[in-house]
């Protein structure tokens, strides 16, 4: 398999420090790429870096080879079409209503599809959720957890091939997390390239072929899967790491 996604010597600085410096990491296609580590370590920061949402203060993120910070609007749009993204705060539009947050993505980039094909994807996608309820309110009447479930479904309505996922577990129930557990193990099936962030041992172990450990901004340790089963005292350090 070949590389999809590439960070080459990436830093980003915010109020004059580094929030992640010198990162390196080249993603395989089709692969799934776990990143844990303690809280405010830079996961969501590389996540987002690697996605493309910010733009690096040093180094470059290239696409299948190509700088995302340099490509066309058509090569941008081409990229966005392929990716999605679920935000740690899910990130829904405040003042639109859940049908609208769902349909928006369809607009842009299948303008052809005719409404009724838009209603249609958007139940299947709510039905493979798990969501049952009004979809004529805005995200403000939703738990954090419904929340959670509409970022997931407006990630999944345009079927992208290359998924970001932060915590997007989070704040659901077993069963509601299982489901959506299930949902990147089908897309894994059909070899598609996921990259999450969680701070749950056991979904990186049923999940991560590799996991990257990041603290500090930087890019602490990687691990197998394999090697998680296999060492005790590896995964003992992750799961520490994790919870600190
Ligand atoms: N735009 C920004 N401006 C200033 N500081 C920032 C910015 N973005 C992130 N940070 C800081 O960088 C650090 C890493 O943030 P980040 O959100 O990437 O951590 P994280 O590993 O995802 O944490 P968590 O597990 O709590 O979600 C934090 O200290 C955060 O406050
Ligand atoms: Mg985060």
């Amino acid at each position: 398999m070949s590389d999809i996604l590439e960070l080459k010597d990436v830093s980003f600085f915010a109020q004059n420090r580094s929030i992640v410096e010198d990162f390196s990491w080249r993603y395989e296609e089709g692969k799934t790429t776990a990143l844990a580590g303690p809280s405010g370590g830079g996961k969501s920061t590389v996540l987002k870096l690697s996605a493309g949402l910010l733009v690096p203060g040093r180094g470059e993120v290239c696409f299948r080879g190509k700088n995302i910070a340099h490509m066309s609007h058509k090569e941008n749009l081409e990229f966005r079409a392929e990716a999605a993204f679920v935000f740690q705060d899910s990130a829904l539009w405040a003042n639109q209503n859940l049908l609208q947050i769902l349909e928006l993505p369809l607009q842009i980039h299948f303008p052809r599809m005719s409404a009724a094909e838009r209603g249609k994807r958007i139940e299947e996608v709510l039905k493979e959720v798990g969501y049952k309820k009004e979809m004529a309110i805005r995200p403000s009447m939703l738990s954090m957890g419904e929340q959670k479930l509409i970022a997931f479904a407006r990630a999944m309505i345009c079927r992208p091939r290359l998924l970001f996922l932060d915590e997007w577990t989070e704040s659901l129930d077993g069963s509601a997390a299982g489901r959506l557990v299930n949902l990147v193990k089908s897309r894994q099936e059909a070899h598609d390239t996921v990259i999450f962030v969680s701070h749950d041992l056991r979904i990186i172990r049923d999940l991560a072929d590799q996991v990257l450990m990041i603290q500090d901004g930087k890019l602490l340790i990687t691990l197998t899967r394999e090697q998680l089963d296999s060492d005790a005292h590896l995964a003992q350090y992750l799961e520490k790491g994790i919870a600190s």
